[in-house]
């Protein structure tokens, strides 16, 4: 069974979003995919996200106020068949730390985003409350992309992996 972890610096503003939007992807599919986020970072660990966060996912229907902020572990290379980053820094933070046996493939979130391969997230949380809007778009964009490549039978490969 296919396994997505998105992971970004905090696991308080992006990733939780992209998890957020691929669950509501894979159930209006009605795929059978374990979906979680997880943050390079340790300083917001059993937080839930920003609660600007919290109101876009809110805004679109979903609640995310019981996710709780988790730190990526070597372990998630070889339970997840698919670990994707939101910007170029988590790519090579992941790279960084990977094991020699990890399994996971390995991509940028928006390689999932026809035209807008190779491109990064931008970090919403140093700027205003529109910024979530930016990245919603994004995540949301990025999780039919990704539900399309893992219920295809052929396909085609991801630019950075
Ligand atoms: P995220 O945003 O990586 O999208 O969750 C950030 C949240 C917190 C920090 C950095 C980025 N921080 O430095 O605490």
């Amino acid at each position: 069974m296919n396994s997505v972890l998105f992971v970004c610096l905090g696991n308080i503003c992006r990733s939780p979003l992209a998890e957020a939007a691929l669950r509501a992807e894979a159930e209006r599919l009605r795929l059978d995919l374990t979906i979680e986020s997880a943050g390079t970072g340790d300083w917001h660990v059993g937080e839930p996200p920003d609660p600007r966060a919290q109101a876009v996912a809110a805004r679109h229907g979903l609640d995310i106020s019981a996710y709780q902020t988790r730190q990526v572990t070597p372990a998630d290379f070889r339970r997840f068949t698919h670990i994707v980053a939101l910007d170029h820094d988590n790519l090579s933070n992941l790279r960084r730390i990977a094991p020699a046996d990890a399994t996971a493939a390995l991509s940028l979130l928006l390689d999932h985003v026809p035209g807008r391969e190779g491109q990064a997230v931008t970090d919403p949380w140093f700027g205003d409350a529109a910024g979530f809007d930016v990245t919603w778009a994004e995540v949301t964009a990025a999780a039919a992309g990704l539900a399309g490549r893992l219920t295809d039978p052929n396909p085609r490969p991801v630019a950075t992996a």
